[in-house]
């Protein structure tokens, strides 16, 4: 029986030298090691020898049926190992790689992101208001009368209740001071909205950053080393910065800041780009009168305050013709930004 276990194994051993692909290896798997197979039938024998030689038989079969699901098992491995090297034969390892896509930010949130890391660095903090407005904060409280033009129905959306979709990020100045006492430092970027005709220079919904400064001895110098420092922080150290008079209703005196740009190949040319001012004591009086108390004393406190649109200020770093662009989301424009 022994002679007979190992001719079977010698005979498995050589017919597996032939077996070259999945279905010859699962027909051998069956003729050897299957319920009908070779090694079964052998078993079967077992019946008729002797007790004494039954542990020898029976450890000799269990050694033979090892070896053999072993080899199967490997010539499996090898198989399959050749078909994956035939497949990659085909594979050019020499063509470039697909990149992943950069991501990136949209123009806007980065000279947003610009502009309040500088002015965070010179203690401002984040604030916000609603942007849809009542005509107090928008308007009244800012001093600005009923027969001003910014009123106009045809430049505003009113909602006819008394409230409106605010014109300007200034109605936050007002907020910030009836609920917080001074000293304040805050900027507040968001949304406002204007009932402008579309074009490459005016969208009806824009995105402005104000900034509010109110303590005692605010100065007109203060107000220029800050804008300075924000736009030169943002355009580069030595831009040149610009302060021409203007008029706002809510600040005293008011100004105009344009900075120098030099596009390339261009003649220089001074481009506006903010409204600031000295907060006019009328301001203060009103945020009295709605708080109640005199923490807002026109004749204690001064401050300054500023505005200055996003979209602008992003078409000018960039040098971007059409604001449309800013809002289209064209992926072959927005890419150019990652
Ligand atoms: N709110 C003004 C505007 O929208 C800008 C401004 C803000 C001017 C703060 C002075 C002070 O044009």
């Amino acid at each position: 029986m022994i002679e007979q276990l190992e001719a079977i194994h010698q005979d498995a051993q050589q017919a597996l030298a032939g077996i070259d692909s999945e279905s010859a290896l699962e027909d051998y798997r069956i003729r050897f090691l299957g319920k009908k197979g070779v090694l079964t039938q052998a078993a079967s024998g077992m019946r008729m020898v002797s007790k004494e030689d039954k542990p020898k038989v029976g450890q000799k079969l269990n050694e033979v049926r090892t070896a053999i699901t072993l080899a199967v098992e490997q010539q499996a491995a090898d198989l399959l190992a050749k078909k994956d090297a035939l497949v990659a034969q085909g594979i050019d390892v020499t063509l470039p790689g697909r990149r992943p896509q950069k991501g990136a930010l949209h123009p806007l949130t980065q000279v947003m992101d610009r502009g309040i890391r500088a002015l965070r660095q010179m203690g401002f903090t984040l604030a916000s208001g609603p942007e849809i407005e009542t005509e107090f904060h928008c308007f009244d409280a800012l001093n600005t009368p009923k027969d001003h033009p910014a009123r106009n129905e045809k430049d505003t959306f009113y909602f006819g209740d008394g409230t409106l979709l605010r014109t300007h990020t200034s109605s936050v100045q007002v907020r910030t001071m009836e609920t917080t006492p001074p000293p304040v430092r805050i900027i507040a970027p968001g949304s406002a909205y204007r009932r402008d005709e579309i074009d490459a220079t005016h969208l009806s919904v824009f995105n402005q950053m104000e900034g509010l400064y109110v303590a005692e001895d605010v100065s007109l110098g203060d107000l220029k080393g800050t804008l300075e420092r924000l736009f030169r922080a943002i355009f580069g150290p030595k831009t040149p910065v610009r302060f021409r008079p203007h008029f706002f209703p809510f600040t005293e005196p008011s100004f105009e800041i344009d900075i120098q740009l030099q596009a390339k190949d261009q003649a220089s040319r001074w481009i506006e780009i903010a409204g600031c001012g000295m907060v006019d004591p009328s301001v203060f009086a009103q945020i009295c009168d709605s708080r109640g108390d005199d923490v807002y004393d026109p004749d204690r406190v001064t401050g300054f305050a500023f505005g200055l649109g996003l979209e602008r200020l992003s078409m000018i770093m960039w040098g971007i013709p059409d604001i449309r662009l800013l809002i289209e989301n064209d992926q072959r424009f927005l890419r150019q930004f990652a």
